[in-house]
């Protein structure tokens, strides 16, 4: 083994080929791969910072568990488990708030970012996000976290605490976990603005792929997709971030190099580039959303799946947050 692996995903909404690309692909590969223990968690703590409804909250949580299982995870070979089903995490955070600094979290752009104007008016939650991320890695001592591109701060943030608290303590418990950006599509941009990121968030559904569309869905969007007048399809994200962007999701779909797809396509118009995208991303997505309707038939089955992952993170974590708190001198209860 080469270390363990911790990644998470929030239920804020559906799945989106950002996620997929950015993320969730690697997942399965990481976990084929058989080099990693590999710990994936559906973060509804962390969705609660901006979803106050919970009858979403709670069918977003099947959904993305639907969506992990039906691309691949496998809930024997990886960990997959709801965050809020392992308190280890909330209570390690409290521990890592106490010794991260309020300037580092200063400096979180995504905070900057979600809280907009009202910066008063955010939540504690938003602002303290970033702590609880590193106590999710932390909280099993995580060596390795594959992630998309816009979670590089908030990794390198997690490291900076890890560290914090091996200094102030004067142990070397934490490692310090590692960023794995793998693969072409590390940044999957908006199919209506190719410099602005595809999110969750993008009130407009054109904006983004869903695991969930249905193929004339897919079509649609991808026709509706903003292109340029230029012939042919090359790199260039300064000049055109729109093909820029629908190449790398076609060189990441087709698991191919960008170069290589880049110079087959350098005299194709876009419109028949749009054609051949539509195909291939129906062609990947559209076995994942049939499985994952199944999956979503049978909630119960999902719900028993992601208690046995709970039993099974919570029997990494909890050993480890018992040192922590012997480490920073909590007294122990006696029957311990
Ligand atoms: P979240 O839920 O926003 O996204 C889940 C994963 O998808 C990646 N991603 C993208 N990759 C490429 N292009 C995009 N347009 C795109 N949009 C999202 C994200 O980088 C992420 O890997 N804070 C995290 C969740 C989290 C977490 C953790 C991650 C909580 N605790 C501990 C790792 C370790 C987040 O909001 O991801």
């Amino acid at each position: 083994m080469h270390g363990r692996i911790f990644s998470g995903i929030q239920p804020t909404h559906g799945i989106h080929l950002g996620n997929y690309l950015g993320a969730i692909r690697n997942w399965v590969v990481l976990q084929d791969s058989g080099a990693y223990e590999c710990i994936y968690c559906i973060v509804d703590q962390h969705a609660l910072t901006t979803l106050h409804d919970p009858g979403a909250m709670r069918a977003n949580t099947r959904e993305v568990a639907a969506a992990l299982l039906a691309s691949g995870i496998d809930p024997e070979r990886s960990i997959l488990f709801v965050q809020s089903h392992v308190p280890a995490h909330t209570q390690l955070y409290w521990v890592l708030g106490c010794v991260t600094p309020l300037g580092w979290l200063n400096r979180m752009t995504q905070f900057k970012e979600k809280a907009g104007k009202d910066r008063e008016g955010a939540p504690l939650g938003l602002y303290a996000y970033p702590v609880l991320q590193a106590a999710d890695i932390l909280a099993y001592r995580a060596t390795h976290v594959p992630v998309g591109e816009d979670q590089k701060q908030h990794l390198e943030l997690s490291r900076d605490i890890a560290g914090a608290f091996n200094r102030k303590f004067g142990v070397d418990y934490f490692p310090l976990p590692e960023p794995m950006i793998l693969g072409e599509a590390t940044r999957v941009m908006s199919l209506r603005d190719g410099t602005k990121k595809m999110s969750k968030s993008d009130p407009s559904d054109m904006s983004r792929i869903n695991l969930t569309d249905d193929p004339d869905t897919i079509a649609l969007k991808i026709r509706r997709a903003k292109s340029d007048s230029i012939l042919g399809i090359w790199y260039d994200p300064e000049n055109r971030p729109e093909a820029s962007n629908l190449l790398t999701i076609y060189a990441a779909l087709a698991e191919r190099p960008r170069a290589e797809v880049e110079a087959e396509l350098r005299e194709t118009p876009f419109s028949a580039f749009k054609t051949r995208l539509a195909e291939l991303v129906i062609e990947k997505i559209a076995p994942i959303s049939a499985r994952m309707r199944e999956l979503l038939a049978e909630p119960a089955e999902i719900d028993r799946l992601l208690a046995r992952g709970a039993e099974r993170a919570a029997a990494i974590a909890i050993p480890i947050l018992e040192e922590v708190y012997r480490i920073v001198g909590f007294l122990p209860p006696v029957s311990r």
